[in-house]
């Protein structure tokens, strides 16, 4: 099916946009990437200390991969909107404007849930909020809530989106390995804290 391959295509031109990194540019912050942790997403953008620009950042990021998988959910078929998510999430991840350096893909992740099963999506934001609040680390309140969403998307009987979820727990956990360095060796810094 032809359309499938657009929604591959059309959810990863538009998850590839790096809102963060336009954000921040425009709004004379520098590039993003030489900040903090170097990731275009909002915990890194909050690092600037504007949190409108992360909140936005959050927003839009989370909304591009939501949108994406709504807007082919709405044209075609429940298959095509996960598709077109999931490449939203990939596109996001991986973005050919960056080399394929791209952000970690938890708010493209959280957009995903939100638009494919709701109940779902609000579990897993509520476990990253969670975990966050418990331990005020933002990667490691995305590695537990991402590898919740499998089992929640089950808990609903959604196994589609559990096979999703799982599909893009792997890459999520991948672009965190730098994170999961310092999560074990206790530098990871909290929600909050000062440039790394
Ligand atoms: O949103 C990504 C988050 O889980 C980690 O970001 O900048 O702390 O590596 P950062």
């Amino acid at each position: 099916d032809s359309f499938l391959l657009l929604a591959l295509a059309g959810g990863y031109l538009f998850g590839s946009i790096p809102f963060g990194l336009l954000l921040t540019r425009l709004a004379g912050l520098g590039d993003i990437r030489s900040i903090g942790s170097g990731n275009i997403g909002a915990t890194n953008v909050l690092r600037t200390g504007r949190k409108d620009l992360a909140l936005a950042t959050l927003v839009l990021d989370s909304g591009k991969a939501g949108l994406a998988c709504l807007a082919f959910t709405f044209l075609h078929s429940t298959e095509a909107g996960l598709i077109a998510g999931g490449a939203a999430f990939f596109g996001h991840c991986f973005p050919v404007w960056l080399k394929f350096k791209g952000g970690k893909g938890v708010a493209t992740f959280l957009g995903v849930l939100l638009a494919a099963a709701w109940p779902v999506g609000v579990l897993t934001c509520l476990t990253w909020l969670g975990m966050a609040l418990l331990m005020r680390i933002s990667s490691l309140s995305a590695l537990v809530a991402a590898a919740a969403a499998p089992a929640l998307a089950l808990a609903f009987g959604r196994h589609d989106v559990a096979l999703l979820a799982l599909l893009l727990t792997l890459p999520l956990y991948w672009r965190h390995r730098e994170n999961i360095t310092r999560l074990l060796s206790g530098t990871e810094p909290r929600i909050g804290a000062a440039k790394t």
